[in-house]
């Protein structure tokens, strides 16, 4: 299929297989050898490339984005970020402040960093999360982006995808990029044993490192009414389509404790891709969306056809790889509610950073004159699927929220998970892990210091 996006500045039609990766299309058939292949999987941040589109600026990975998520977008790549005048101002930075030795993670790091530039972004242990290197360190990295802060943004950075000139005619496509809903859902219904392609977080990987031949797909970047966000007085409802980047900002004043937990969702460059829907179709039982919707008691959105259903979050996750979800249906959207006040979620994983979790756990106990009247409880990682704590929640319903109620609840968790083993936590950690957020939740709502980058010894 032909696709006509921005490279560097100028216009440039792609005539490929819709599973062609980005990063390999630079690499052997432009001859950009600058972006490189590190992990081949989204985790070390050395593929990055800016994309520029109506969100604006924004860092990707270009090892699993595939070339028809870049129709109709700029994209700018390590050679595109010197300009006329000379280096870029990080790169001068990473000159002087000696940010580079091997140089292999060098690229990637000066691509976030100009995208961070740009967007004014000085957080910059966040924005550079994404990139590993593993001979400078980080400090002299970030020394850089910090020296860099105050210069201008040289004028070529700012890219324009509404200037890309009119696409060459080429042969007509043969995969889809349907550009609403209704057109979705229509692909959909004729070709139900097609593959649905979001962020391609998950499905890059299908074909980077399991070489899947995915067959007939379709792209849902194009459908632009799945991927907006309707704030009401009393919820928020978000379109499949929109991006945990997106995810993170909306809630960052209602759920904090959720908006955290997104801080360590993946990096910068995944939560760019990745979709609230995707995380949810793609029933994983590790998904960090799930368990923070469920205990918010989420309404999940689906289409078949002109058909559409709602349904609680929780009832769609069946069992371990089986959802509620017939063939040709999707999800449009998902809806949470406003002013829950006591919703916390707590992720638990071997690096702080850019990290799967062992356990996640979402909270949202409600309790009337000292007296828990209302528990929603759920986890990723203890189960199959994530799954709320029926037996935890109804030992706490009706009794004093106070450390002893906490306390007795304690053995009910044995009750609702029989978590497995694997390599990110053995079943017994998993089971003290998820009793002791519990007692963390209790500790937070009494006003304790539970955020672990502030307790001391
Ligand atoms: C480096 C890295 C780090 C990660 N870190 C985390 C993390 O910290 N926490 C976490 O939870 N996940 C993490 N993930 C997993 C991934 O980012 C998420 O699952 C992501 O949200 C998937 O969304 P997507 O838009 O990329 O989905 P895609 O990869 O495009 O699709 C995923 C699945 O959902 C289906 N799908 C997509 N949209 C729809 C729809 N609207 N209706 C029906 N089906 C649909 C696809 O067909 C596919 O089966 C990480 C992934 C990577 C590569
Ligand atoms: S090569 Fe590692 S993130 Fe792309
Ligand atoms: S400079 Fe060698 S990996 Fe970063």
């Amino acid at each position: 299929m032909d696709i006509t996006f921005l490279l560097n500045g100028e216009t440039v039609t792609a005539d490929v297989a819709p599973t062609v990766t980005l990063l390999d299309w630079l690499r052997t058939r432009r001859g950009l050898c600058g972006t490189k292949e590190g992990c081949n999987e989204g985790d070390c941040g050395a593929c990055t490339v800016m994309v520029t589109d109506d969100h604006g600026a924004q860092a990707l990975n270009a090892c699993i984005l595939f070339l028809p998520q870049l129709a109709g977008k700029a994209v700018r790549t390590v050679e595109g970020i010197a300009g006329p005048d000379g280096l870029h101002p990080v790169q001068r930075a990473m000159v002087d402040h000696h940010g580079s030795q091997c140089g292999f993670c060098t690229p990637g790091f000066v691509v976030s960093m100009a995208v961070a530039h740009l967007n004014g972004r000085t957080d910059h242990d966040d924005q550079l999360a994404g990139n590993l290197c593993r001979c400078t360190g980080y400090a002299p990295i970030v020394r850089a982006a910090q020296a860099a802060e105050g210069a201008a943004v040289p004028g070529h950075m700012r890219d324009d995808p509404g200037r890309i000139e009119p696409a060459k005619e080429g042969a007509p496509a043969t995969d889809a990029a349907p550009a609403t809903a209704d057109a979705l859902a229509a692909w959909y219904l004729d070709n139900p044993d097609g593959t649905l392609i979001a962020g391609a977080t998950d499905v890059g990987l299908w074909v980077t490192k399991q070489f899947r031949d995915l067959g007939k797909v379709a792209f849902l970047q194009a459908c632009t009414d799945l991927q907006g966000i309707a704030v009401t007085d009393d919820a928020i409802r978000f379109g499949a389509g929109v991006t945990m980047t997106r995810v993170l900002e909306a809630v960052a004043d209602d759920y904090p404790s959720y908006a955290q937990m997104i801080r360590r969702y993946g990096s910068v460059q995944v939560r760019n891709a990745a979709t609230i829907g995707g995380n949810i179709a793609n029933g994983s039982p590790i998904g960090d969306n799930p368990p923070a919707l469920i205990a918010l008691g989420a309404t999940l959105h689906l289409r078949r056809g002109d058909v559409s259903r709602d349904l609680p979050l929780e009832d769609f996750f069946l069992s371990y790889g089986k959802q509620d979800r017939q063939p040709g249906e999707f999800v449009t959207g998902v809806t949470i509610p406003r002013g829950r006040t006591a919703h916390r979620v707590y992720k638990l994983s071997k690096r702080f950073d850019q990290d799967i979790s062992a356990v996640c756990g979402g909270f949202d106990v409600t309790v009337a004159d000292g007296t828990v009247t209302a528990a929603r409880i759920a986890f990723g990682g203890m189960a199959g699927v994530p799954k709320r704590a029926s037996s935890v929640e109804s030992s706490l319903i009706g009794r004093p929220w106070a450390p002893e109620t906490v306390k007795a609840a304690l053995p009910a968790f044995a009750e609702d998970f029989q978590p497995m083993s694997d390599m990110r936590a053995s079943s017994a950690y998993r089971l003290e892990a998820a009793r002791n957020m519990l007692q963390r939740y209790l500790a937070d709502l009494s006003g304790g210091d539970v955020d672990l980058r502030r307790i001391t010894a």
